[in-house]
């Protein structure tokens, strides 16, 4: 079965269908119209509106702050610019912590009012009663476990997780707690990738993984590193695809030279 360059509209079952066909599942983060265009044309096939648009978007230190509303704003702007791609868009922290009502309430909120078509939400055991409630309402949960950023200050450092063996045997409970649950594909971020393979291996559903190794069904990075427009941020996961910061930082100095020379605008370029 030939999935690859597929034209359709990216599902939750395209995905399942990839993981069953050991095709790898592409995922990159936007948080705007005109790069969720670009990203979508160029054939990627899930845009995650992630919360890491609290350190990228508005300068935050963690992605705590960002609040729901914030998040449907980003997730409008990208759904405006996707016509194949699957959007995933993050529960923000706050939003469904509480109780599973709450939980409901937050995912109903970002369907109704971004067009999003699933969301997702961090941790194990503790959210599986808001998992299945969300998923009963018929709105797809995808999971996310190993470093969850919403927890720093609990865990205090962005360093690798699950690398003992009682952290390791939990996370792949959690994992197999939250698919019971209903998700439909779960992130594991920054764990050993010995331990993503095997999970991976023990999961029905795809795994997209980010420091996690080859073997996860997929993979995912935030749009921002990838593409060199974030300098400060150098994880040995990361490859950087491009260096936009440096091109902006050119094309920037150039037309501050050209308008300073009155080389720009030219007749040309005038009315
Ligand atoms: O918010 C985000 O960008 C994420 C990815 C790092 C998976 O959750």
């Amino acid at each position: 079965m030939a999935i690859a360059g597929r034209a359709k509209k990216v599902t939750t079952h395209t995905l399942q269908e990839m993981k069953q066909a050991g095709e790898k599942i592409t995922m990159l983060t936007s948080y705007d119209y005109s790069l969720a265009r670009l990203v979508d044309g160029a054939g990627i096939d899930v845009i995650l509106v992630g919360d890491s648009a609290s350190n990228v978007m508005a300068g935050n230190e963690t992605t705590v702050p960002i609040t729901l509303d914030q998040m449907i704003y980003h997730a409008q702007c990208v759904v405006n610019g996707v016509d194949r791609a699957l959007v995933v868009v993050d529960m923000p922290f706050g939003s469904y912590q509480g109780d599973s009502k709450t939980a409901l309430d937050s995912a109903i909120r970002i369907m109704k009012e971004s067009g999003g078509h699933a969301v997702k939400l961090e941790g194990g055991a503790e959210v599986a009663e808001s998992i299945e409630r969300i998923v009963s309402a018929g709105i797809p949960v995808m999971g996310h476990l190993g470093l969850t950023p919403q927890s720093i200050y609990k865990f205090g450092t962005y360093g690798v997780r699950a690398k003992d063996d009682a952290e390791a045997e939990k996370l792949l409970e959690d994992a197999k707690t939250i698919e019971a649950a209903g998700c439909f594909s779960i992130v594991f971020e920054k764990i050993p990738a010995d331990l993503a393979t095997s999970v991976s291996e023990a999961l029905t559903v795809p795994t997209i993984g980010i420091g996690a190794g080859a073997d996860c069904d997929g993979q995912v990075l935030v749009l921002h590193d990838m593409l060199g427009i974030t300098k400060d941020f150098s994880p040995r996961f990361l490859r950087r695809y491009a260096d936009l910061g440096d091109t902006i930082d050119s094309a920037v100095k150039q037309y501050i030279s050209d308008v300073r020379a009155r080389d720009f605008p030219t007749d040309e370029e005038s009315y």
